[in-house]
């Protein structure tokens, strides 16, 4: 186990009647708010008209960045920076999945620059301590950026996905009303509930030092909690519970609680942010591609206990086997979940994807050296995942 700090300032209002806390909220910052949203989907739900009804009638004045695209581009954040800039904006409020929530982050990182480009920031690599505050308001469960310090910005003039990260870029406050999530499509629910899956194994000890057991467990309870309410949600979508449980564990994954102390090298999201980048593909459907292959790839004498471990807890795989045997069950049950349960398509060419840019994202992705984790990923490694996910 290693040492670790936790310090996660986000406050969470979680619940149906939690809106109304939203102007007190804002005017701790300020009375000048840009309001930042994707394709319409809010405006659809009619939470662009509660959110607007609210800030208007205790005299907030509003300000918008609209059109966030799934897979938020640079360009994007770099417009609303320019607003910030221009109107002396105090507070960035996203509304909307990890999209909306990661472009705010960026607008609220490059409004306090100079050059008031993100992707200044981004491309070296900068530990963001100063930005404008954000405040989110969550309608997709999956990415736990409502809780974190990350923004994935995408540059698609250079095929590069990239994350941003810094203390500053916490939300300062979230509100998360299960409620939001209920117009969400069956496809979106279904990449962003193994997504959040992902975020925790993506995390967990598939080798070595497994002292940690209170994380280890609570790792698995997260993960079991993905299981038994996507597809709840994805049959009933207006199940209150399936949606409560899908995005506190959304926020959970990544807020820094199931990652202490752990040693990780989220290999399927390095793999991942690549396909994005090329083909930009939803997130959650590439993991949902790339994983079962990767831990196919990592299974050998060193990992086949954890993955075993891993496939007794979360899958109910039965235990007394020999632990190769139980972690090839182990991962075909993440298989079945894939592509089953969850229904993704299961391989890169159902998604238009050929091997033209493997060896190019295969080198992206280990970022001129290799992924660390419970087996250190060379780009002939990643190539070698990548070719098997066709
Ligand atoms: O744009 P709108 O119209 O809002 O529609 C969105 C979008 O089309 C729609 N949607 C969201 N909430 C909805 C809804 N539609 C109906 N009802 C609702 N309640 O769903 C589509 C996808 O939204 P998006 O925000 O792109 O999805 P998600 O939350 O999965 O975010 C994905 C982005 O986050 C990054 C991913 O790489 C990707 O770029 N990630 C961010 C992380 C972080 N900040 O820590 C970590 C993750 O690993 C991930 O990389
Ligand atoms: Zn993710």
């Amino acid at each position: 186990m290693n040492d670790f700090i936790f310090h996660n300032p986000d406050k969470v209002y979680f619940g149906k009647n939690q809106i109304n806390h939203l102007p007190e909220e804002l005017l701790k910052f300020g009375k000048k708010v840009l309001l930042v949203y994707g394709g319409g989907s809010i405006k659809k739900s009619g939470l662009y008209d509660t959110v607007v009804n609210l800030l208007k009638t205790n005299g907030i004045e509003i300000f918008e960045l609209s059109g966030v695209e799934p897979n938020p581009r640079h360009s994007t954040a770099n417009k609303g920076a320019q607003i910030c800039k221009k109107e002396n904006i105090d507070v960035v409020l996203a509304v909307g999945g990890g999209s909306t929530i990661d472009c705010s982050k960026g607008v609220a990182a490059a409004a306090v620059t100079e050059s008031g480009d993100v992707w200044d920031l981004v491309s070296n690599d900068v530990w963001v301590t100063k930005a404008l505050p954000v405040v989110a308001i969550l309608t997709n469960a999956a990415t736990g950026s409502e809780m974190d310090g990350w923004a994935v910005i995408s540059n698609m003039d250079t095929n590069e996905k990239i994350g941003l990260g810094g203390s500053a870029l916490i939300p300062r406050v979230a509100f998360e009303n299960p409620e939001y999530s209920y117009t969400l499509p069956t496809y979106q629910t279904a990449c962003g509930a193994f997504d959040i899956f992902n975020h925790v194994l993506d995390n967990y000890y598939l080798a070595g030092d497994a002292t940690f057991d209170m994380i280890l467990e609570f790792q698995e309870a997260v993960m079991r909690a993905v299981v038994k309410w996507a597809p709840v949600a994805m049959k009933e979508p207006e199940n209150y519970e399936a949606r409560a449980n899908l995005m506190w564990a959304s926020s959970m994954a990544l807020n820094s609680v199931l990652d202490a102390g752990t040693v990780h090298g989220c290999a399927c999201h390095a793999m991942e942010h690549e396909l994005s980048a090329y083909y930009d593909i939803t997130h959650g459907h590439g993991l949902a591609i790339v994983t079962p292959r990767w831990l196919k790839y990592i299974l050998s004498e060193t990992t086949a206990p954890a993955i075993y471990r891993f496939g007794v807890k979360v899958f109910g795989v039965e235990e007394g086997l020999d632990p190769m045997i139980g972690a090839e069950k182990a991962i075909e049950a993440v298989s079945n979940f894939c592509f089953n349960t969850l229904g993704l398509k299961a391989n890169l060419s159902d998604l238009g994807i050929n091997e033209e840019h493997f060896k190019e994202m295969a080198e992206h992705a280990c970022f001129g050296s290799v992924i660390t984790g419970p087996k250190e990923l060379a780009p002939s490694d990643v190539e070698a995942i990548y070719k098997m996910c066709l």
